[in-house]
């Protein structure tokens, strides 16, 4: 019996990690899940419940109570949904809770994951790890420009410096920090479009594991 693969991909906020990691599931043929879903929807969960997302009790409790249709919600983005999600991911029981939720996802069928600890943390052992990063002034411009596709007014310079300060605690905190794994390839695409991300991240995971 052969394993299926696990391909983690970290980075900070709007690095096309997301974009990336789709259309590597998709090529391969494996179940793709974006774990900063886990956070932003107990961070919406505890501001539901009118508690603080800094606080660990309240963290916890929804980080238990989390059931997968949350990840569905259509509230998880926007800068309340940001800013929470960040303050849930500093406190270890939080992590704790969603780790097994991420690794059975994987466990069957293999997975592309996308997040913060996924090569560090979740799946040490996974076949092929990327880092995949840019400027932070191209990332808040992509961020920029993905709101005003949404017909969402916000300075540019708003989005860079929120953009700043989440990298900044996620790379920070004592608990899973935000940080490149020894053996990830890193993959900077501030100069690259979307293709040639692909491209170049394909181009690695070949060296790491079979593919048709
Ligand atoms: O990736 P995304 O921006 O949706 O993640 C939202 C927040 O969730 C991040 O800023 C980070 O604090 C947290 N996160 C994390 N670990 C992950 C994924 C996301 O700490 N694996």
């Amino acid at each position: 019996m052969t394993t299926k693969p696990i391909i983690a991909i970290d980075g900070p906020a709007a690095a096309g990690k997301g974009t990336l990691a789709r259309r590597l599931a998709s090529r391969l043929g494996l179940p793709y899940l974006d774990t900063g879903l886990l956070y932003r929807a107990v961070g919406r969960r505890v501001l539901d419940a009118g508690g603080d997302p800094s606080n660990a009790d309240h963290a916890e409790a929804a980080a238990r109570s989390l059931v997968p249709a949350d990840l569905d919600r259509t509230d998880l983005r926007g800068p309340q949904a940001d800013a929470a999600a960040t303050a849930v991911a500093a406190i270890p029981g939080v992590r704790a809770a969603l780790l097994d939720f991420q690794r059975d996802f994987a466990v069957r069928d293999g997975a592309v994951l996308d997040g913060r600890d996924i090569g560090t943390v979740i799946f040490p052992d996974a076949q092929a790890k990327l880092f995949v990063t840019a400027s932070l002034a191209e990332r808040a411009r992509r961020r920029w420009l993905e709101l005003r596709g949404k017909g969402l007014e916000a300075e540019i310079k708003t989005v860079e410096e929120d953009m700043r300060q989440r990298d900044a605690k996620d790379a920070a905190r004592a608990a899973a920090p935000l940080k490149a794994a020894l053996d990830a390839f890193l993959l900077d695409t501030s100069a690259m479009d979307a293709d040639a991300a692909f491209l170049a991240a394909l181009a690695f995971i070949r060296t790491r594991i079979n593919m048709d």
